[in-house]
């Protein structure tokens, strides 16, 4: 199990995590034994969508022990304030096994996540936090997220045997300009 083999002591398992997409046989893995069974089909359909495309699906793992984190990306999707498909990118579904925190783990998947977003071109990053998760806020805040609007943070998904389930966790909307904007050239220069 995950929170079994870490070195408190030291932060060479942090050298050897290898932070890559995910495959099909990821899958019941992403389930944390059992703590994410209730989002098999909300990960299948991410999955499908990263197939097609239009969603990124980012894992960190420590060989020998398993998955320790994971954060999604979506490239486009129906609220082009989120995701539009060519400058905004959504980050969403980001987490960290406990025993990993506050080790810098999900510092460098961040970094992974928006060096990849540059090199496809995209310029600002988009994110909901939870009103009351001030330690991610600060994360984000530090790395230049800055609040932009308040989200209801409505939503539903079905679980893994198709009920459905409603969720209203009100959010803050945050974003990171990725890229310096290229200040334009005076014409009458
Ligand atoms: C948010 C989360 C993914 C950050 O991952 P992480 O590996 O703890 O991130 P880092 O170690 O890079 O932490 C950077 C900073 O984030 C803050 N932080 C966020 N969550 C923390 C936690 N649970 N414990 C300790 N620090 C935390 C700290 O201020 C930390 O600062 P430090 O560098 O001075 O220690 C992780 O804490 C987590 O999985 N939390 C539960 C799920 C969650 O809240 N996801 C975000 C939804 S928007």
């Amino acid at each position: 199990m995950a929170e079994t083999l870490m070195d408190h002591t030291s932060t060479a398992w942090m050298d050897q995590v290898i932070i890559r997409f995910a495959d099909a046989s990821d899958l019941p893995a992403m389930e944390w034994d059992g703590e994410y069974t209730h989002f098999r089909r909300v990960y299948a359909d991410a999955y499908r969508r990263q197939i097609a495309g239009l969603t990124l699906l980012w894992l960190a793992e420590l060989p020998q022990t398993g998955l320790i984190g994971q954060a999604f990306v979506q490239l486009t999707c129906d609220r082009p304030e989120l995701a539009n498909g060519t400058e905004r990118a959504y980050f969403y579904s980001f987490r960290v096994r406990s025993a990993y925190r506050g080790l810098g783990l999900g510092s460098r998947i961040m970094d992974v996540v928006e060096t990849d977003l540059v090199k496809r071109h995209f310029q600002i990053v988009t994110l909901n936090v939870a009103r009351t998760n001030f330690r991610a806020q600060t994360l984000y805040m530090r790395r230049g997220y800055y609040v932009v609007a308040t989200d209801p943070g409505i939503w539903s998904y079905p679980d893994q045997n198709g009920i459905w389930h409603h969720m209203e966790e009100p959010a803050y909307r945050m974003e990171k300009r990725l890229v310096p904007v290229t200040p334009r050239k005076n014409p009458l220069n």
